[in-house]
């Protein structure tokens, strides 16, 4: 029996998890219910990830704590993956008590093996929101080719990678403010001292797939390694470093160590021993994640464990990314699909199913084609292998199995030799090839079902016997089929085993016929997708393009601001909620690639400062806003569009166009006292 530790990468908390993610956690929960199938000892481990500036901002924009925003996230995340059948021994967080101590522990071995060094380091500081920004919180115009709103790092007009501090007219996309260039110490790792440990480990004994080792030998691994930067100064949300006070770990140092940590709250609940399977060279750890994220997993990450006193890695299983109908995942195509509105609409066995199919152990890109969906799903899962039991089952219920497995040519013998080579195919990650073999497997056993067709002998009292026997081969065969399948389809397998009254835990299930037992009253099991769902799903994925850009005249909210009949009664309570607030225009500007908005920054009072975008440009010029106090909608749930978050909203009236009239308080009010 082997002991495996099992891991996929951890999901960021600062968003849902989508179909693109599902082709990871679903390769992962398939293996792992293969190895447990196999009676061998086996883990699936993971967590949120929790800590970083993404999940600042976020938790900022929804007006609420990060803490408050990991734990509705984690609960989210755990939800979906829970009815997709992803079955996880462990579902922790970084943000633990047992990741901190860890943490602490394997720097503690980094500095012990001196390998951390200190070094001042130039970034964008936002001074309005008093933090350190990361090149995708700035945006400015190109200094290479002079186009508008590009990001801190690259052009996507030019292709030019720039750093921050070169952008013409940079402004924080996080308060509107002009960032300076501040410098704070941070800590590095010099990663290059284990440079011959990184070569012989990334190339040696099947670590990684063959296409991995050679990339990183020839993008990485043929130069010296640069030193890694793995601390941020305060404002961070993560740990703070023991042993350099204000200054945090970098979300990518704690994110892996949260998959030990992960596993040492598995341990504790379990009673087992942590070294065991994190220290100990007789259990095997397999970490499964997708391409984007190879370098941290497979330079920083052995270079941690091999610096302190864990195992390394028995092997990275690298996916590619998901596509749909060749295309990256898009908003407005309405393919870029979450996981919750996929089930809103489809059975999750048709994706498990899909994905398997598809899956093989390179690094290629998945496609996820609607059509071939619909095909493989009908034609092949349902068509081919569920409908064996639906054909036989019926006329067996009354009978049960027969006593003696009955001759069926070799059908049987042929099925349990086969499990050899799907089993394989199973553990080398080929998905797709032991789909193909069971399908195959399947046929055949169709062919035997159609040419003794049970439903012609049902009424002749002389063939009883017969039918029973057909019926006999027909269901064992299909059992064979939903052993095969129980890690794609782990309810197939639970229905199987309700109806013949033997629950499926083991792969040797497959080798020997059930006899003499009785048969359940057969419940469909599966049924085939409707083309109208998928569709459903689709059209509700799809975003509008932003509202701003029609041809209405809008405010910021994207309402028409036509005439409009009186709305619904409120109560006084209903109105209270409404957080009207004076606000000064400390800033305004025009958004060039927009019809209508311009761009406020408003000052509430203190320090607090709001990016609001407003539909005014057609009645305003933003030089003569600058300084009037306006009210303001203080309590809005902020909103991304897009060019940037809006976060609140100016009151005005006016049908639209020219007639527009901002709502001035008197010049008594002062920012930030509420409206009554
Ligand atoms: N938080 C990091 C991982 C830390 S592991 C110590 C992260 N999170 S993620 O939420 O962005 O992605 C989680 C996993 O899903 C990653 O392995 C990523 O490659 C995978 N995928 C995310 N989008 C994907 C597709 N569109 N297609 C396939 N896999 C994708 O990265
Ligand atoms: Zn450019």
């Amino acid at each position: 029996m082997r002991r495996i530790l099992v891991t996929s990468a951890l999901p960021y908390a600062n968003g849902h998890i989508h179909i693109g993610h599902l082709v990871e956690y679903l390769q992962t929960d398939i293996w792992v219910r293969f190895q447990k199938l196999r009676d061998n000892r086996c883990i699936y481990i993971c967590a949120d990830d929790t800590h970083g500036t993404a999940i600042m901002i976020r938790a900022r924009e929804e007006g609420i704590g990060e803490e408050e925003l990991i734990a509705k996230m984690q609960k989210a995340h755990v939800d979906d993956f829970a009815r997709f059948d992803i079955q996880f021994d462990n579902y922790g967080s970084t943000h633990s008590s047992e990741n901190r101590e860890l943490c602490a522990e394997i720097w503690a071995s980094m500095r012990a093996a001196g390998l951390v060094s200190q070094r001042e380091v130039s970034q964008l500081f936002d001074p309005t929101a008093g933090t350190f920004l990361a090149d995708r919180f700035v945006k400015g115009t190109c200094p290479k080719c002079g186009a508008a709103d590009q990001y801190g790092d690259s052009c996507d007009q030019c292709g030019a990678h720039y750093s921050a501090a070169d952008l013409i007219d940079a402004t924080s996309t996080l308060t509107g403010a002009k960032p300076e260039v501040r410098t704070a110490d941070h800590l590095f790792i010099n990663i290059e001292k284990l440079h011959e440990f990184l070569d012989r480990w990334t190339k040696g004994d099947e670590h990684l797939q063959p296409e991995i080792a050679n990339y990183l030998a020839g993008h990485f691994l043929h130069e010296p390694l640069r030193n890694w930067d793995v601390s941020r100064p305060a404002p961070y949300f993560g740990f703070e470093i023991p042993d350099s006070p204000g200054n945090y770990w970098y979300v990518w140092f704690d994110a892996p160590i949260g998959y030990m940590a992960s596993t040492r709250q598995w341990c504790d609940t379990h009673g087992e021993e942590f070294d065991d399977w994190w220290a100990s060279d007789r259990t095997e750890i397999h970490h499964f994640i997708g391409k984007d994220i190879t370098y941290f997993h497979t330079l920083f990450w052995p270079a941690m464990l091999e610096t302190s006193r864990y195992q390394l890695p028995t092997k990275i299983h690298i996916h590619g990314f998901l596509t749909v109908n060749g295309e990256k995942m898009s908003k407005s195509k309405g393919t870029f699909v979450c996981a919750s509105t996929y089930l809103e609409h489809l059975d999750p066995a048709y994706l498990r199913y899909y994905y398997a199919s598809k899956l093989t152990n390179r690094v290629d890109d998945l496609d996820l084609n609607l059509d071939e969906f619909v095909a493989r799903v009908n034609s092949d899962m349902v068509g081919n292998v569920v409908n064996l039991a639906s054909r036989t089952a019926k006329f067996a219920t009354a009978t049960g199995l027969s006593e003696k497995y009955p001759d069926d040519g070799g059908l049987f013998d042929q099925a349990a030799k086969d499990g050899q080579a799907i089993a394989e195919a199973y553990e080398s990650c080929d998905f797709a090839r032991a789909i193909r073999q069971i399908l195959a497997t399947a046929d055949r056993a169709n062919q035997f079902v159609e040419h003794n067709a049970p439903w012609k002998l049902r009424n002749d009292p002389d063939k009883a016997r017969q039918l029973q026997d057909i019926c006999t081969v027909g269901l064992n065969l299909f059992r064979q089929l939903a052993v095969y399948l129980a890690p794609v389809l782990p309810r197939l397998a639970e229905q199987t085993g309700e109806l013949l009254g033997d629950p499926i835990e083991h792969w040797d299930q497959s080798q020997q016929p059930l006899t003499g037992t009785p048969v359940g009253k057969f419940k469909h099991m599966m049924k085939r997708v409707d083309r109208k769902h998928l569709d459903a799903m689709i059209a509700a994925s799809t975003e509008r393009e932003p509202a701003n850009e029609s041809a209405e005249p809008v405010t910021d909210s994207g309402q028409p601001l036509a005439a409009e009949p009186l709305a619904e009664t409120c109560t006084i309570d209903d109105f209270a909620k409404v957080d009207l607030r004076v606000a000064r225009v400390v800033a305004a500007e025009d958004v060039p690639k927009a019809n209508k908005l311009l761009k406020l920054t408003l000052s509430l009072g203190g320090q607090e400062r709001r990016t609001v975008f407003a539909g005014i440009k057609t009645a305003y010029r933003p030089e003569d806003l600058i300084g009037r106090l306006v009210v303001c909608v203080a309590n809005l749930t902020p909103r991304k569009m897009k060019f940037g978050t809006s976060e609140g909203m100016i009151t005005a009236a006016g049908p639209g166009g020219k007639d527009i009239f901002l709502l001035y308080p008197d010049e008594g009010a002062k920012p930030g006292q509420r409206v009554h």
